[in-house]
């Protein structure tokens, strides 16, 4: 397959049912209960409508963005997502190497099955690292560290799965971490792995604020908060005084009928714009989508299932076409809408 014979990010997910295994699909691809909030999360960007300005001079247009004070090529992360060996033989080495051709970048899982120093060293962009708390904070803390010290560049602590949620496509296929995968991030293997997720053993339900207070204050580089929903956490979350969040009902995994992230964005930008990093994820699928989420106050946005196809297709190259593709699409949906940087997207390109 010949990754620039696709043009939507929808191709590469059809085709990625070609070449998973229907439990590696059935774990990536599906949501919780109902699957309702998955769902949602892809059609409420559609629902939004644009308004565009003509007779704007859009010879140029510039993606490039600064995130947590970084500087990004594009407003465009890939997201954490666990076991990119599902996906393709060379796992998070492909992810990193499409993601480099690309200019993007990438938040390693805890449940990488490559080792953050491996990742570390391939990135040509800010590699971030996602954060399982653990229950004994002394192994949260030894993660914490070792991500800093590969050189990552931002933790991401995910705050939304004290608990897995009910997920009846992953547990009707019996998901299973194969055997051979190693995840070098963290001291279990895979069949503990396997174990906690089958016996919903709960990654780290002890969790609270103190302990966000705790590790912002042991994190030597920004610490950012994944998996805010409600308005009122993400104030709480300013005067934890952390440096971001990230809008996200963990790809409508965990808990359905939660509102799409596209409905919660604005609520959120409304209260605590300007005083953190505000990303969104979940069902980001179009250039369209990725404009919109600007336009409501988005740093930037990341993707998740989208890549994992690409990556499943045509590991790197359909990684690097996943980003060409949206990349691409947003570019043509500021040229259209008469802007011509990232900065200038704001709620007047939205149709009111
Ligand atoms: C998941 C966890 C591992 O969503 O983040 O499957």
């Amino acid at each position: 397959m010949k990754p620039d014979s696709i043009f939507s990010l929808s191709e590469f997910e059809e085709l990625a049912q070609t070449c998973m295994s229907s439990m590696a699909l059935n774990y990536v691809s599906g949501g919780a209960a109902d699957e309702l909030t998955l769902k949602a999360n892809c059609e409420e960007w559609k629902r939004i409508k644009l308004k565009p300005q003509v007779l704007v001079d859009v010879s140029r247009v510039d993606l490039k963005t600064t995130v947590l004070g970084q500087p990004m090529q594009l407003p465009i992360l890939l997201a954490p997502t666990a076991f990119h060996r599902l996906c393709h033989d060379e796992g998070e080495k492909a992810t990193i190497a499409g993601a480099n051709q690309a200019g993007a970048s990438l938040v390693l899982s805890t449940y990488a099955t490559e080792s953050v120093e491996t990742i570390a060293a391939a990135a040509m962009q800010p590699l971030w690292f996602q954060l399982y708390a653990q229950n004994d904070r002394e192994v949260s803390r030894a993660l914490l560290q070792r991500a800093e010290q590969a050189g990552c560049k931002a933790i991401c602590l995910t705050v939304d799965t004290p608990v897995l949620g009910a997920r009846n496509r992953e547990s009707r296929s019996q998901f299973q971490v194969p055997a051979d995968f190693k995840l070098p991030n963290l001291a279990f293997d895979s069949a503990a792995i396997t174990q906690r997720i089958h016996h919903q053993d709960p990654l780290s339900p002890t969790l609270t604020w103190k302990d966000v207070e705790w590790l912002r204050s042991i994190a030597t580089v920004p610490l950012v908060l994944k998996g805010i929903i409600n308005p009122g956490d993400a104030v709480r979350a300013v005067e934890a005084g952390v440096a971001g969040i990230i809008v996200s009902n963990h790809g409508g995994r965990n808990l359905d009928t939660l509102p799409p992230t596209a409905e919660a964005l604005p609520r959120i930008t409304e209260k605590v714009r300007g005083k953190l990093a505000i990303l969104v994820d979940g069902g980001i699928r179009r250039g369209t989508d990725v404009l919109k989420a600007v336009a409501l106050g988005a740093d930037a946005v990341l993707i998740g299932r989208p890549y994992l196809y690409g990556l499943a297709a045509a590991g790197a190259d359909g990684v690097e076409r996943v980003l060409e593709i949206l990349k691409t699409e947003l570019k043509l949906a500021m040229a259209l809408t008469g802007r011509t940087s990232i900065g200038q997207l704001d709620r007047t390109v939205l149709w009111d």
